[in-house]
């Protein structure tokens, strides 16, 4: 817990551990995004996965296709799944906002939910780092809770979370603001399989960089 006793994105994520994959497994947009995104990959893309989580199903389908898949995640328990159960990816534990990236060294970038605990000013900065650690042309497939919302505090599969996000015209401006040009969007309400859960709204872009 930070010193306002709200946990922090490491130790909320900590505790759901592999939790998070059961619920999130039946997520038929999330598939479908990372099917697109492949069909925009060179073979033996480099790919830059944020908020990795458990590594599946983000990493595994990068990996399973011949991808090098480079998955970073803030929380040691996460990459501890990840690192066990996609062993052909790398993950690395560091928090997204400070990990140094070298200019155009990634072909492709997802982030698939990986935002939600940071403030606003620090999505908006990650949208435009990770443009910069992309090619010209790479490509940056980014998936959000879509919602008017700042340091919003409620439950997160029956934990304390802090949300912070944007609506889906907001969100999908912030993208192009970093740097890409939009090339498809895709919105759902997926409910998580999980007691504590209720239906939420997903936006998914597939975005390039300028
Ligand atoms: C909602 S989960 C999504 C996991 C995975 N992307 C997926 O969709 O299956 C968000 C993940 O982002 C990680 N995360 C949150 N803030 C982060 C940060 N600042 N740096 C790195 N990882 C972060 C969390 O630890 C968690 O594993």
């Amino acid at each position: 817990m930070d010193s306002g006793q709200r946990p922090t994105a490491a130790s909320l994520f900590d505790a759901i551990g592999a939790e998070y994959e059961q619920a999130f497994a039946g997520s038929a947009a999330h598939h479908a995004s990372l099917e697109l995104l492949l069909g925009h990959l060179t073979p033996h893309s480099r790919v830059l996965d944020v908020g990795s989580g458990t590594g599946r199903p983000t990493a595994q389908t990068l990996t399973d296709a011949g991808h090098e898949v480079l998955g970073v995640d803030v929380s040691p328990v996460m990459v501890d799944i990840a690192s066990r159960q996609v062993p052909r990816a790398v993950f690395r534990c560091a928090d997204i906002r400070e990990l140094p990236l070298t200019d155009g060294s990634f072909d492709a970038a997802c982030v698939y939910f990986s935002l939600l605990q940071m403030s606003r000013a620090d999505q908006s900065a990650v949208l435009v780092r990770l443009g910069r650690a992309l090619r010209a042309g790479g490509h940056l497939a980014v998936a959000t809770v879509p919602l008017d919302l700042e340091g919003v505090s409620g439950e997160f599969m029956g934990r304390p979370a802090r949300v912070t996000s944007f609506g889906p015209a907001a969100f999908t401006a912030l993208v192009a603001g970093a740097g890409f040009t939009v090339l498809s969007e895709s919105s759902s309400v997926f409910t998580p399989t999980h007691p504590a859960a209720a239906p939420e709204p997903h936006l998914f872009l597939l975005a390039r960089r300028d």
